[in-house]
């Protein structure tokens, strides 16, 4: 067990959808005292607000324009996370099939990216006893001097799989596609690009439950700790 004295500890998770990132980021901070920070869940706000607001997002120069309107806020208590937007709870709204199939087109403007990135990096200079970050470019962009950066994959079968075990009564098929176009969108983008660091740790959770890769991970912070 850490102590309260210890240094806090900043971890970067980053990976595709599907691969248990928030599980286990949640799970990871909770057992270890530490804060946490769903970035895909601020890319989806700020779709989010973007979609209610009719801007156009096929045309990049109209969301780069307002990118700086909506106020983001996130809570980044694990065992409670929280998001709003100008102070409305937007957790459940964020979730929905139209943000999800727009928010790769909004975060891949260079403006959104600067605007949120930002945040991410003034929630994880503020976290006093540290914090887990996931996302797509945490160990590549956000905070590439992270303590600890873990890049975690599983097959498109196993991803698609637990997807629409979440999103009960989806098709697979369906959303292995779904999951396949929208990382390929993600994984192109020209601004920080969902992209393994050379210095991250690799973590396949095809075979693995979501126990193993929590103990993994956390087995791995609690290494980093002791060293630093
Ligand atoms: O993790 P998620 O599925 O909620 O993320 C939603 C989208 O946000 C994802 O398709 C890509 C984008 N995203 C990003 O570009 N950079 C991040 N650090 C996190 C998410």
């Amino acid at each position: 067990m850490e102590n309260g004295a210890a240094r806090p500890v900043i971890v970067a998770i980053d990976g595709p959808s599907g691969t248990g990132k928030s599980s286990t980021s949640k799970a990871v901070a909770a057992q270890l005292g530490l804060s946490y920070l769903d970035t895909g869940a601020q890319y989806r706000a700020i779709t989010w607000w973007m979609v209610n607001n009719s801007i156009d997002l096929d045309d990049p120069t109209a969301v780069a324009a307002v990118a700086a309107k909506p106020e983001i806020v996130s809570g980044t208590d694990p065992a409670e996370p929280t998001i709003t937007v100008d102070g409305t709870d937007v957790a459940a709204p964020i979730r929905t099939q139209e943000v999800t199939s727009k928010v790769s087109a909004v975060s891949a403007v260079p403006e959104v990216r600067a605007r949120i990135t930002e945040l991410q990096r003034s929630l994880a200079a503020s976290a006093e006893k540290g914090i887990v970050v996931e996302g797509r470019d945490i160990g590549t962009t956000v905070l590439p001097d992270a303590d600890l950066k873990i890049f975690l994959t599983a097959s498109p079968e196993a991803r698609a799989a637990r997807r629409s075990g979440e999103l009960k009564g989806v098709d697979v098929h369906a959303t292995r596609e779904a999951l396949i176009k929208r990382d390929a969108a993600d994984s192109s983008r020209k601004t920080s690009p969902l992209a393994k660091a050379d210095d991250a740790v690799e973590v396949d959770t095809t075979d693995l439950t979501l126990q193993q890769v929590i103990e993994c991970v956390v087995t791995l912070v609690e290494e980093k700790r002791t060293a630093k």
